[in-house]
């Protein structure tokens, strides 16, 4: 997406946080909603969509290969399927900005069209690793390159189809979980993925609820192809991720409080709150119900005293996405929390681990870095100024530290915030944090 301005936080130390709120739509579940009902016959709508710049990238994708669309606007949106091969060539390269989702998703769904396709994205995605995608969809049949392993991530038509395989993933990712299932519905005969370890489940979840039949195991799931997705109505759930920076925020203060209502509680994403229950902070799921195929609940949190913990490793690919705030709880801690197994931390949109490391030093707070992980030792926060490195997690990560914090702390190149969780600032005022935008123009 376009740099044309920087945008910089300043979080002064604030009241313990307080309040009952929303968050923003769930990332993952309005990615695929936005293309299983591309793909699907007849109308899907969609209430709840996360209007954030990259699940609006996989809008103007699905737009640019013929997908009429109406909204989103107030998180509504109406897509008119144009069926598994209604699809039609796009006039240019598909812009999928900062996201890593909409990238790899539409790798394996574009494998199995009729004509070419190129993805590209900004700096951070040119530099993500896509060969884990594309190998694989390359053993279906496909004709996928990619430049060093990396976008642009090209893909033709496969000269004999698709047809289905056995694959065993080498990284637990829902990501290429899910691309290899997307393929799979353009493949003759079964396509079946096992998985390393638990991942987001969401792709399954919808594809069923699109009447899909699928096959599934504790560690796999197998999809036939040629099935047609009928239309269906979704409501798209809070994104735990962003909850994750208020729970947080919330849990490592003694007299918060915060209830984040509507939050999509999939066990497959509730690593967050384990560490967190661990860590000592009570966690309530308040009017646990299902909707559209995904659990929901309001989370209820009180702050007290945190202890450090070691993360159990089964516990990261569940919480994945919510480290860099985990980091921020851990910093608050009495003693030491070790995450380790967390090498994928280093290819999401920055390496997180030499994010949160080189950051929370910068706050005062002792860290060592592994490759896989980080030991942190909790103390008292300071005041100071940390680099988002254009990653919009360690930014909202770093504003929530900056709310417990002695003094001010700065945040250089929050823009990419937008990309999930719009409006941030705005949910983190009416929590308590006190938090100041400042916008300048020109690139970071
Ligand atoms: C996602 C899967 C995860 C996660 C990302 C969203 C998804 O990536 O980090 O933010 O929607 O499938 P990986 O599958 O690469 O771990």
């Amino acid at each position: 997406m376009s740099d044309a301005f920087n945008v910089e936080f300043v979080v002064s130390p604030s009241p313990p946080l307080a309040g009952r709120f929303p968050v923003a739509g769930d990332k993952s579940i309005s990615h695929r909603a936005v293309m299983l009902g591309a793909i699907a016959e007849g109308v899907t709508e969609i209430e709840g969509l996360l209007e954030g710049e990259d699940v609006l990238a996989t809008v103007a994708a699905m737009r640019a290969m013929g997908v009429r669309i109406e909204g989103p606007s107030g998180g509504a949106a109406r897509i008119h399927g144009v069926g598994l091969k209604g699809l039609t060539a796009p006039q240019g390269p598909l812009d999928m900005g900062n996201s890593g989702t909409a990238m790899r998703l539409l790798s394996g769904l574009l494998a199995g069209q009729s004509f070419a396709a190129e993805l590209v994205g900004d700096e951070s995605l040119m530099r993500r690793p896509m060969e884990r995608v594309a190998a694989p969809l390359r053993d279906m049949g496909a004709r996928v390159t990619t430049r060093d392993g990396k976008p642009p991530v090209s893909i033709e038509p496969a000269p004999d189809g698709l047809h289905g395989v056995v694959h065993h993933l080498q990284v637990a990712s829902a990501q290429l979980k899910s691309a290899l299932l997307l393929a799979g519905l353009y493949a003759r005969g079964e396509t079946r993925v096992l998985e390393p370890a638990v991942t987001r489940d969401h792709t399954e979840r919808m594809l069923e609820g699109f009447g899909c039949r699928l096959h599934r195991g504790e560690d796999w799931v197998a999809v036939g192809g040629g099935q047609v997705l009928e239309a269906t109505a979704i409501k798209v759930p809070g994104d735990i991720s962003s909850a994750a920076f208020f729970l947080v925020g919330a849990a490592m203060r003694p007299g918060a409080e915060v209830i984040v209502e509507g939050v999509g509680v999939n066990p497959s994403r509730t690593g967050i709150l384990n560490v967190l229950e661990r860590m000592g902070a009570p966690i309530d799921r308040l009017d646990e119900r299902i909707v559209a195929g995904e659990p929901v609940a309001d989370l209820r949190v009180r702050g007290g005293v945190l202890t450090g913990i070691e993360v159990a490793t089964e516990w990261v690919s569940l919480a994945i996405d919510e480290f860099p705030a985990i980091c921020i709880a851990a910093a608050a801690a009495t003693g030491e929390t070790t995450i380790r197994g967390a090498s994928e931390l280093r290819v999401k949109e920055s390496d997180r681990i030499a994010a949160m490391a080189t950051g929370l030093r910068r706050l005062g707070i002792d860290v060592t870095e592994f490759d896989d992980g980080m030991a942190i030792r909790g103390g008292p926060i300071a005041g100071g100024s940390v680099d988002s490195r254009s990653d919009h997690r360690i930014a909202m990560a770093f504003a929530v530290a900056g709310a417990s914090a002695t003094g001010a702390v700065r945040i250089a190149d929050c823009r990419n915030v937008a990309t999930s969780f719009p409006d941030f600032v705005e949910v983190a005022t009416a929590a308590g944090i006190r938090i100041e935008e400042n916008l300048s123009a020109g690139p970071a």
